[in-house]
């Protein structure tokens, strides 16, 4: 796949600001997105509105990400962090995440859609997991898009799971400690499986990563733009997709 990169920006030199993405795309995009509060106080509305707007620049998103080639979208939805919010926020949050599996699995479903969930997923409220589960379930055959949606993951927590499990399995004398190595790590992250995202998105202009795929993200291409989420539509993340196109990937060789 690198060498092909390498091949395109070989045929086409100079590097210009060409407008179309390569064929080459992005396999798996990941969204921070960020900015819902914000978008909601510029408006004197409450937070929570913000949220809400959220979830409609999430539904164009997922409906755009397969039309424009992409196979992976994850949506941090809900920090491990993201419970410190007054309990108000938190549960509008709560509520939206419910409603989301409710309202949109069907279409989801329609669409080709598989939806997958990371993070500490068993310490959401009951129907918050009933309700995540029933729409992996219904949509598992899927292929067009996998939806992964980070509900109360951290990058750490992550990684704290996994080295658990590897422990684990080395005291049961099933692993020798001298064989883990990065696939074994891996392997056991909530994204066992699925391709490292070649693109991290985040909206609302912050400059860091905020606990989100902090292994997986080693290589990604980051995209930073001041939109706040609410306003973030199929435009942008062509956008996104044009200047990931520009990037030179070199993966630590010259
Ligand atoms: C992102 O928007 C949504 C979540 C973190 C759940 P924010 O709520 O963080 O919006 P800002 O950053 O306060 O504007
Ligand atoms: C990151 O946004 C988490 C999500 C988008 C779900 P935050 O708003 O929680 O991040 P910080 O607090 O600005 O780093
Ligand atoms: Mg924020």
């Amino acid at each position: 796949m690198r060498r092909m990169v390498r091949r395109e920006r070989e045929a086409s030199p100079g590097v210009g600001p060409g407008p179309e993405p390569k064929a080459e795309g992005p396999r798996h995009v990941a969204i921070i997105m960020d900015g819902n509060g914000r978008w909601a106080v510029q408006r004197g509305l409450p937070r929570t509105a913000g949220h809400r707007a959220g979830v409609e620049a999430l539904r164009g998103v997922v409906k755009a990400a397969p039309e424009l080639g992409i196979k992976v979208l994850t949506c941090y939805a809900f920090s491990t962090e993201n419970w410190k919010r007054p309990k108000d926020e938190v549960d509008t949050l709560m509520s939206l995440l419910l409603e989301y599996c409710r309202l949109e699995a069907t279409t989801l479903h329609k669409n080709g859609v598989r939806i997958n969930a990371i993070g500490r997923i068993h310490e959401l409220p009951p129907a918050q997991q009933r309700e995540i589960e029933r729409a992996v379930n219904l949509t598992r055959g899927n292929d067009r898009l996998i939806l992964n949606l980070a509900v109360n993951y951290g990058g750490q927590a992550e990684l704290v799971d996994a080295f658990r499990s590897l422990a684990a399995e080395v005291q049961a004398g099933r692993l020798d400690p001298d064989r883990i190595d990065a696939a074994a790590v891996a392997s056991h992250l909530y994204t066992a499986g699925l391709p490292d995202p070649d693109l991290v998105i985040r909206t609302a202009g912050e400059m860091r990563l905020s606990n989100f795929l902090l292994w997986q993200a080693a290589y990604a291409e980051i995209w930073v733009t001041d939109v706040y989420w609410p306003d973030f539509t199929r435009e942008h993340l062509e956008q996104a997709l044009r200047e990931f196109a520009r990037r030179e990937r070199r993966f630590g060789a010259v």
